[in-house]
């Protein structure tokens, strides 16, 4: 009876329903969460408690709307550059409960989030730095200051109790950090019967612990805290992480810390080979809460189809150029890095005129560690307007000057462009990340660029507007190529549009098969759809077992 009591009063203080273990779903919600500038005057602490109060907001917005889970980005409570607020954490395993401790014998934003989860009777994920005091030994690498410093996901339930505790294994070239000795398979159970694992940011690029969780650990849903910094043409955020979660076919949670002007934004639910339920690429300088009815995986999953597909406004291209307007223009604001190409493998798709018909069967081979990469392609050329004269004189026809040499001039580029070249490209091999970290990589992908050089791939394209573009119409892509099946992981990398958003999924089929002996043949094509605004469209593949040695051509 008192149960009942309970669970009666917890109803009336949130006044809204939680989801069980019998429905088909639950709902989510995702912070792309943008906490203020960091300013010097403030103490690390003012800084973690206004950030604490910005997420109550949240919080309590999601709560309002039914969310039963919410997921705030990596460094998202700490602050960006507030290096020095660490502290000591109890774990799962200690079945604490930071709300109901007396003060002082925990840290106080650990008891602010605990109240927080208990308040609003939510699970709570957010991001924090534990510090383990350690004695150094000459079997340990203990850090001269004595304690280990860890970036942690933290995990609070609907009490406040903590329920799991994840340090992140695959560290960004945060030298104030120590990786966990081990990778760590963190899990957590929840009363609406989802089990979901937890890893953070660059961990989702490799085997252990992310890819394992599913692959081994069978675990469907995944909370997934980053602060990424987006990267063209294969892995800007929503790309990779919606494209991580298809080739996996499991949900994720993914929350993204907001800092546009450093590339970093990207927070959606993706809904493994459904596609994205919701997401944000946001090159505002804000906080956007996406909330989201996730269907449960499993039969329940199925039972659900229906409203699974969402097919997300797609930017529709016809209805916003050729008038002259280019309403993302400050899309630009967005920083992005520009992955090294240098070492690939490439070959330009021929751009059609207007009305004609470009038929492209392509094998690309890689000189190093072999990689073949078949293509088939079949475009056509189209004008969305006639240019007028206007528009003509307005751009010139400077396109038709050839300019001689890179360095690539982006500036000029943009000034020149005129529509997007295409090339394919091909790549089996070691790659650097910005100096911190090298992996191995083997893609195949078909790519947009400004003009006629490699250095100008990826790239945002400006004008779109413009009436005298040329557009290229793709009517059908396939992109096939043969893996080894064992320590790699391929995933589909499709991006569409001016916002940085992934063609909806369903606009391609991503395959993968495994064949006779230790080979996986992958398939990556278009639909039905014919698709004017391509701008990746790849396979990603990643090869473990490279991760480390020299990035190649260096
Ligand atoms: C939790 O709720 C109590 C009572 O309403 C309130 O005093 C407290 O400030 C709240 N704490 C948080 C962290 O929201
Ligand atoms: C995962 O699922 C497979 C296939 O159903 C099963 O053989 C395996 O025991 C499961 N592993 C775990 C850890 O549950
Ligand atoms: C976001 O803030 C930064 C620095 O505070 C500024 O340079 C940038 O222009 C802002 N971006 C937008 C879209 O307002
Ligand atoms: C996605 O989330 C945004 C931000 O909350 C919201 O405005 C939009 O309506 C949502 N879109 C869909 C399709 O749910
Ligand atoms: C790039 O091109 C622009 C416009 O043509 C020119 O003003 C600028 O000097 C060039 N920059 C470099 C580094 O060549
Ligand atoms: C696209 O091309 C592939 C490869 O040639 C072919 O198998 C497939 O049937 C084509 N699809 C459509 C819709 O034309
Ligand atoms: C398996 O794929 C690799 C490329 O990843 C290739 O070098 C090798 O020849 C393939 N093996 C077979 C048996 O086809
Ligand atoms: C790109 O990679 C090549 C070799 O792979 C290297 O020589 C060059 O320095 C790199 N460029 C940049 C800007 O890192």
């Amino acid at each position: 009876m008192w149960l009942l009591l309970a669970a009666l009063a917890a109803l009336a203080a949130s006044g809204v329903q939680s989801s069980t273990a019998a429905d088909d779903h639950y709902i989510a919600a995702v912070v792309d969460f943008c906490p203020p500038p960091w300013t010097p005057h403030l103490t690390p602490e003012q800084i973690i408690n206004s950030n604490i109060e910005l997420a109550e907001g949240f919080v309590a917005d999601a709560k309002k709307q039914g969310a039963d889970i919410i997921v705030f980005p990596e460094e998202g409570m700490r602050g960006l550059r507030n290096m020095q607020y660490a502290m000591l954490m109890p774990g799962p395993g200690d079945e604490a409960t930071p709300c109901a401790a007396p003060s002082g014998t925990v840290a106080e934003p650990l008891r602010k989030l605990s109240c927080l989860a208990a308040n609003h009777s939510i699970y709570l994920v957010v991001n924090l730095v534990e510090t383990v005091p350690c004695e150094s030994s000459a079997t340990n690498q203990c850090p001269g200051n004595g304690h280990y410093s860890y970036n942690t996901d933290l995990v609070f339930d609907r009490n406040g109790k903590i329920v799991a505790k994840y340090h992140k294994y695959h560290l960004f070239g945060e030298y104030l950090h120590q990786p966990p000795p081990s990778p760590e398979y963190s899990v957590f159970e929840t009363d609406f019967g989802v089990r979901f694992g937890v890893f953070i940011c660059f961990d989702i690029l490799f085997d252990k612990p992310a890819a394992e969780l599913a692959l081994r650990l069978n675990v469907t849903d995944m909370v997934f805290t980053a602060a990424w910094f987006s990267e063209v043409p294969f892995l800007t955020a929503v790309q990779a992480h919606s494209g991580w979660a298809h080739a996996l076919d499991v949900t994720v949670l993914a929350a993204g810390y907001n800092l546009p002007e450093r590339g970093s934004t990207g927070s959606g639910v993706y809904l493994g080979r459904h596609g994205i339920l919701n997401a944000t690429m946001n090159w505002r300088n804000e906080s956007t809460l996406i909330l989201q009815r996730v269907p449960k995986h499993g039969a329940k999953w199925a039972d659900a189809g229906a409203d699974v597909h969402p097919d997300l406004d797609r930017f529709d291209p016809l209805k916003n150029y050729g008038a002259g307007k280019d309403p993302f223009d400050d899309v630009e604001k967005l920083y992005m890095i520009q992955d090294n190409m240098t070492m690939y493998t490439t070959w330009p798709v021929k751009r059609p005129e207007q009305g004609e018909d470009v038929l492209l069967d392509k094998t690309l081979c890689t000189d190093d560690r072999l990689l073949c990469c078949q293509f088939h392609v079949q475009a056509l050329g189209v004008s969305l307007f006639q240019p007028s004269s206007a528009a003509a004189s307005l751009h010139g026809y400077s396109y038709f000057r050839r300019r001689e040499e890179p360095p690539f001039n982006k500036t000029e580029a943009e000034e020149e462009f005129d529509g997007f070249h295409y090339r394919l490209v091909a790549f089996s091999g070691v790659r650097d990340h910005s100096r911190v970290a090298t992996t191995g990589v083997q893609v195949c992908g078909l790519i947009s660029c400004l003009n006629e050089e490699l250095a100008s791939c990826g790239w945002n394209a400006p004008n779109l507007g413009s009436p005298s573009i040329k557009w290229t119409e793709f009517v059908n892509v396939t992109i096939t190529a043969e893996y080894v099946a064992d320590g790699t992981l391929q995933f589909p990398s499709v991006l569409a549009g001016p916002r940085y958003e992934p063609l909806p999924a369903s606009h391609y089929n991503f395959q993968s098969e495994l064949g006779a002996g230790s080979n996986r043949t992958v398939s990556l094509t278009t639909t039905k759809q014919a698709i004017l605004d391509l701008r990746t469209f790849a396979i990603y593949g990643r090869h473990f077992a490279w991760d480390g040695e020299t990035a190649t051509g260096y």
